[in-house]
């Protein structure tokens, strides 16, 4: 990502802030995964978003117009002989001159520096709640302003939720973002590809998250989500994230992955048969979720509110499986009702960026949906799921769990699925599978 675009974040926070008041945006701790081994990596999305500083132990502050430097970024010093160890650092040198803050001091430092640039301020913006060992450091620096208050010293006057501006920041995508956005989902598409091609019965579920995430290493992204393969009855379990099962002739398998590219993610999610061909009854149910899937796109487009897409795929679905005699009664039934929501519980998408289920709001205060902008990006996903021992549907469905899943942002005229790429149609994808 270009600096400027940082620069422009940063800008757009600091009208937003104003001045006389201050920013707090810590940057999320190192974790530990086993005795001396930590988790690979990641900063705060927040943080990142407005500094593209990638290291741990780090805070940004803000101040707009405060003379002296309106950004100021708290980080590691260089340390020759810890970075021969554990890997570079940017140094107090290079927040500067790389990552454009006014001034640059050592994390250490906080404690006695802090203070006095929160001290008289009218408004502090934070957000409380999201690192517990940050916000004792908070209160307590607030604890040692309330102390001077002889001196004519204050804390700020009221505490604001940062994430919110944030949020509303974060939500609508610019062509950077965008650019990112599209090479994650790229990345994406080669490793379902790839594992469209590889399947076979026979192979393990894990064998097919390995061909997707050769395709994110081997193009500098990283898996967005533990990916989810679930073949069989397992595509039932939402969140499935065991892998370990064998896949069987004559069964879907359920494959939910996205890249991370520069930390913006991607979410594909493809149902597909393991031997490479749909029977009657599976396509049936896959054409359905694909016409719900094709109904809610139709509704993305700027001026309808975020719900419009969820209940077209709810209007179209509750047809289809009373079509199937999967339902039974009128139509205005099972939607009164939610019939649909005992094969089909999920919502049919979530915003998309650099947090797979992105921030900003669904709704607003008042409880209305909020109306679909251009430049926002999110997925629609609907799916069926169909408990294997549900005695009520015939043998031939039970077990069966199929989602289809795409990436799309919202343009001028409606919706750019930015995977239409991957294939989706029976046929595009049987001709897909027989070309390994
Ligand atoms: N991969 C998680 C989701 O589809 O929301
Ligand atoms: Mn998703
Ligand atoms: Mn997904």
């Amino acid at each position: 990502m270009e600096q400027w675009e940082f620069v422009r974040r940063r800008e757009e926070l600091m009208e937003m802030i104003g001045a006389g008041n201050i920013a707090l945006v810590p940057t999320a701790p190192q974790v530990q995964r086993n005795r001396d081994i930590s988790y690979p990596y990641r900063p705060d999305s927040y943080f990142y978003y407005l500094t593209g500083f990638c290291e741990p132990e780090a805070l940004a502050v803000f101040v707009p117009g405060r003379a002296q430097g309106e950004y100021l970024l708290f980080c590691r010093e260089s340390d020759p002989a810890a970075e021969s160890w554990h890997g570079r650092r940017a140094g107090l040198d290079k927040a500067r001159s790389q990552y454009g803050a006014d001034d640059a001091f050592p994390i250490e430092d906080m404690d006695d520096i802090i203070p006095g640039l929160l001290e008289n301020r009218k408004q502090l913006y934070y957000a409380m709640g999201a690192y517990p060992v940050f916000d004792t450091l908070v209160l307590e620096w607030m604890q040692t302003l309330r102390q001077r208050t002889r001196s004519g010293i204050r804390p700020p006057l009221e505490t604001i939720n940062l994430d919110h501006i944030l949020n509303e920041l974060r939500l609508f995508k610019s062509p950077n973002e965008l650019a990112c956005l599209n090479t994650a989902i790229d990345i994406s598409i080669k490793g379902h590809q790839r594992a469209m091609r590889y399947c076979r019965p026979g192979i393990m579920e894990y064998e097919l998250a390995a061909e997707i995430q050769y395709e994110c290493l081997k193009h500098g992204a990283h898996n967005a989500y533990p990916p989810i393969v679930g073949g069989g009855q397992n595509a039932c379990i939402l969140h499935y994230l065991d892998n370990d099962r064998m896949l069987k002739s004559g069964d879907l398998v359920l494959v939910d992955a996205g890249a991370e590219y520069q930390y913006y993610a991607a979410d594909i999610c493809r149902t597909y048969p393991v031997n490479g061909r749909f029977t009657p009854a599976q396509a049936q149910l896959y054409n359905l979720v694909l016409d719900t899937q094709k109904a809610a796109i139709r509704e993305i487009k700027p001026g309808n509110h975020w719900d419009d897409p969820h209940q077209a795929a709810v209007r179209t679905m509750t047809q289809g499986l009373l079509d199937l005699g999967l339902l039974s009664g009128s139509f205005e039934q099972c939607i009164e009702k939610k019939s649909y929501q005992r094969f089909f519980m999920h919502r049919t998408g979530h915003w998309l960026g650099i947090d797979v289920h992105d921030v900003g709001d669904y709704k607003f205060e008042n409880n209305v949906w909020r109306l679909l902008e251009t430049g926002m990006t999110l997925t629609v996903e609907p799916g069926i799921y169909i408990a294997a021992d549900d005695g009520s549907v015939p043998d031939y469905w039970r077990g069966i769990g199929i989602r289809i899943e795409d990436d799309i942002l919202i343009t001028a005229t409606g919706a750019d699925v930015l995977s239409a790429a991957l294939p989706r149609e029976i046929i595009e994808i049987e001709a897909l599978m027989q070309s390994r």
